[in-house]
């Protein structure tokens, strides 16, 4: 069975939503490690509950990104990782680690790329008024958001939408679409040619 890592920072509902997904049988892969960057993040309580081995590691501890990354890697190394899963993690990666996992890591993204790039995704598109927004699934490439688009799901913006309620809808969406690119991953179905990404 693949064995992926799920990098975050926060909440984590994404790795929920792929734990469970696992759990169910839908997806058969072997979450064997969670990676955080930041001490509090309420998804390692999640990888606990879980029994999902699960490690914080400090960037205040490495000098420079590369450094950071490079440790990350030999960890992933020592777990015979094969697939990485962002999940909310908030810090960029290295160019060092893109190469080194090309076309293995995957990040979900709340738009539809190429619109609405960055943290604040829900946040833009409510501002600039679009009528329709949604959920990406992309690989991760040196720039950022920028990777081969595996799915995108549409979801309508309404006119009385907070950030919030756009949120709410974005994340049920997320909760579904990821799972199922994580699934399609492990099974070994996602060809990448340039910027084309196929599913079998
Ligand atoms: C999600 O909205 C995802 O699209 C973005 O970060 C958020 C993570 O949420 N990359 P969670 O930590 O999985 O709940």
């Amino acid at each position: 069975m693949k064995k992926i890592a799920v990098f975050c920072s926060g909440f984590g509902s994404n790795l929920q939503a792929i734990i469970n997904a696992v759990k169910r049988g839908g997806v058969k892969a072997d979450i064997a490690f969670v990676l955080t960057d930041k001490v509090d993040a309420p998804a390692l309580v999640r990888a606990r509950k879980a029994g999902i081995p699960f490690m914080y590691v400090d960037p205040d501890d490495f000098k420079d990104r590369l450094a950071y990354d490079k440790y990350v890697a030999g960890q992933l190394k020592k777990r015979n990782i094969d697939f990485v899963v962002l999940a909310g993690f908030l810090r960029i990666i290295s160019p060092y680690f893109v190469r080194k996992f090309k076309n293995k890591i995957i990040n979900v993204h709340p738009a539809l790329l190429p619109s609405f790039k960055g943290v604040h995704g829900i946040r833009d598109a409510i501002n600039y008024g679009v009528k329709v927004t949604g959920v990406t699934v992309h690989f991760v490439e040196e720039e950022l958001d920028a990777g081969p688009v595996i799915l995108q799901k549409a979801v309508n913006v309404r006119d009385d939408d907070t950030q919030d309620s756009l949120a709410q809808r974005i994340h049920k969406v997320e909760h579904m679409l990821y799972p199922l690119a994580v699934k399609l991953l492990v099974e070994n179905r996602i060809t990448v040619k340039g910027r084309k990404v196929r599913i079998k």
